[in-house]
């Protein structure tokens, strides 16, 4: 099989990325351009702001990921380009890009689910550090800012399909630890911030109940959820009511004047570093965060955990922005080593956004020549199958 480099290129949220990828295993190089400082003061993703940045970002991005892989325009065998789920107006900004630039070099053009990109992080790196043999029926949980969702991958000449089993009712996982940390004056993006704080807190100090779905059909499926006669059980979620549960605590406990105080203290700060946060947390927050993750973490483990156990996976992916937790990684690797089940992560920097999960997802669809018109659209709520 020649190798083939595939430029990716990635803008569903709040990162620009542009990545060289070799024959879906060898990352060439992998650019990512933050959005962080520009989102920071309003405490979230603001989607105009984040069309603006990419604009802004995306030519320079791209041109470093070719510079730094050694490549050209005209040498890379394909482009690669987010297609959704995402934000409409910056999934438009990377996808005008690569269609100009596909159709000014003449080069194939494939458009990538970015959950799928997400999944292919793993696989990526699993081949890169030698692993090509994986057990199939995989379990995929994509868990990020807009998605926790689980997966059954299966791959049949080079064809990918996805069946999904379970996903959020209502918050992702990374928009609960996102709107917590708001909540609790810790600032943007939660996520990382939580992950760091949490180990100097007493995880046990505060009791979570995270809302366990049933079903009617329950008593057929001891751990299913959601059943239908040609579905199989669903393993749904929900993360509302903790955050809910969380702001009730704040509530009940009058921590808003010390929330307030930080979040003003922190405002005046340029770039906080974790010690400027830490230092302004005093115990009880430190044991809330620390509660909130492990009851977080826990809840993500055993429904994931028990899907595998109803499907009978052989191998287990976790992937997405809140894969990069400390806490959750090490959850997983117990429970599922418990049940003899491999799991595996990216490393945390392709945990998160990136478009060298973009390139190499898209190197079985360059495979199989599947690629798109010029036509083809930016879809905000694009399923994975
Ligand atoms: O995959 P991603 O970069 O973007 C989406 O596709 O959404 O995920 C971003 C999410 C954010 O909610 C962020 O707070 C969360 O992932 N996240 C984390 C960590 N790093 C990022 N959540 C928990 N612990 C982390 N270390
Ligand atoms: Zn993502």
């Amino acid at each position: 099989m020649p190798d083939a480099h595939i430029l990716g290129i990635e803008s569903s949220c709040d990162e620009t990325g542009a990545a060289v990828v070799r024959s879906g295993q060898q990352i060439l190089s992998n650019v990512v351009a933050s959005q962080i400082a520009t989102h920071q003061p309003y405490g979230g993703v603001v989607p105009e702001l984040a069309s603006r940045e990419h604009l802004r970002a995306i030519v320079p991005v791209v041109r470093r990921a070719l510079s730094e892989a050694g490549q050209t325009y005209e040498s890379v065998d394909a482009i690669a380009v987010t297609q959704g789920p995402g934000l409409a107006g910056a999934l438009l900004v990377g996808i005008s890009f690569a269609k100009a630039l596909a159709f000014a070099l003449e080069k194939p053009l494939i458009a990538v689910n970015h959950l799928e990109g997400h999944i292919h992080a793993v696989l990526l790196e699993q081949r890169q550090s030698g692993n090509a043999e994986l057990q199939f029926p995989a379990l995929a949980l994509v868990v990020s800012g807009g998605h926790t969702h689980l997966y059954l991958a299966q791959v049949r000449e080079n064809l990918w399909t996805y069946r999904n089993i379970g996903h959020t009712r209502d918050d992702a996982a990374g928009e609960a630890f996102d709107k917590v940390a708001k909540l609790l004056g810790l600032g943007y993006p939660g996520g990382p911030i939580i992950d760091r704080l949490a180990p100097h807190g007493d995880p046990q100090a505060v009791k979570f109940q995270i809302a366990q779905i049933k079903h009617p059909d329950r008593r057929d499926h001891k751990q299913s959820e959601r059943v239908s006669a040609d579905e199989g059980p669903h393993f749904d979620f929900s993360y509302s009511g903790i955050k809910t549960a969380v702001l009730r605590y704040v509530e009940t406990q009058n921590l808003k004047p010390a929330i307030e105080a930080r979040r003003q203290a922190l405002a005046g700060v340029d770039k906080p570093t974790l010690e400027d946060i830490r230092g302004l947390c005093d115990r009880q927050i430190l044991n809330l965060v620390a509660s909130f993750q492990r009851s977080m973490v826990n809840d993500l483990a055993m429904k994931t955990l028990a899907a595998a156990r109803e499907y009978d996976v052989r191998t287990l992916f976790v992937s997405g922005g809140v894969a990069a937790n400390r806490e959750l990684r090490a959850t997983f690797e117990r429970e599922a080593g418990m049940q003899g089940l491999p799991v595996l992560f990216p490393s945390r920097a392709l945990s998160t956004d990136n478009a060298a999960m973009i390139a190499a997802a898209a190197f079985p669809k360059f495979l199989r020549g599947e690629f798109v018109a010029m036509d083809f659209c930016a879809e905000a709520g694009m399923a994975l199958r």
